[in-house]
């Protein structure tokens, strides 16, 4: 297969990126959202989400703060507000109000999480690392809220039903379909 060598290295050709919605709050109780492409799982045990927050984020201030964050994944329908909370700074304003979206009260985190999205994750920090211009923020999973609307009969997360939002080169795009399943080569 012929290639091309890219003039400069870069991680956007690490794709797709799926687009979570990252929940705090700061010291007078105001919530805020960020929405960030840059996240991974990062451990199944303990359960291990990272996201990269750049250094001079507004939310970055706000997570070191707290020492904790939500994850929040939004669907497909949800990328207006998705959008809105990556583009404007939660500085100045509160972005739950702007996008109509309702703080859900955590369990175990002080960040609120997003009432509308079908998964919240309440995480507490675990590990920060500086990387440059952004910091990858280790969050530990200690508690994971999920609509019962995308679950099945045998409580179990339907991927049909999750509808979720990924990101692709300046674009947003839908996940499309199922192809096979994990381990169909055996
Ligand atoms: C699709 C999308 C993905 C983004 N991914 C990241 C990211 O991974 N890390 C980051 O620091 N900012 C990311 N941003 C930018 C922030 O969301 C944006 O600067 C936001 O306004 C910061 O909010 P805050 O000032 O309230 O913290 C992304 C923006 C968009 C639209």
């Amino acid at each position: 297969m012929p290639k091309q060598m890219v003039s400069s290295p870069s991680s956007r050709y690490f794709y797709p990126w799926a687009v979570v919605l990252v929940s705090c709050v700061d010291a007078d109780g105001k919530p805020n959202i960020i929405t960030i492409g840059a996240s991974s799982i990062c451990s199944s045990s303990p359960p291990m989400v990272g996201i990269a927050v750049g250094v001079r984020q507004y939310s970055l201030t706000l997570i070191e703060q707290t020492q904790d964050f939500g994850v929040n994944i939004p669907t497909a329908a949800q990328v207006e507000q998705t959008d809105y909370c990556g583009t404007y700074s939660g500085r100045d304003m509160n972005k739950f109000e702007a996008v109509g979206f309702t703080p859900q009260p955590s369990g175990q985190i002080k960040s609120p999480l997003i009432d509308e999205c079908p998964v919240s994750m309440e995480c507490k920090l675990a590990h920060q690392i500086n990387l440059g211009g952004h910091d990858w923020l280790i969050g530990e999973i200690v508690a994971v809220h999920v609509d019962e609307k995308i679950l099945d009969e045998n409580g179990e997360l339907d991927p049909a039903k999750a509808d979720p939002l990924l990101s692709f080169w300046g674009e947003y795009w839908t996940a499309g379909g199922p192809l096979t399943d994990w381990h169909s080569s055996r």
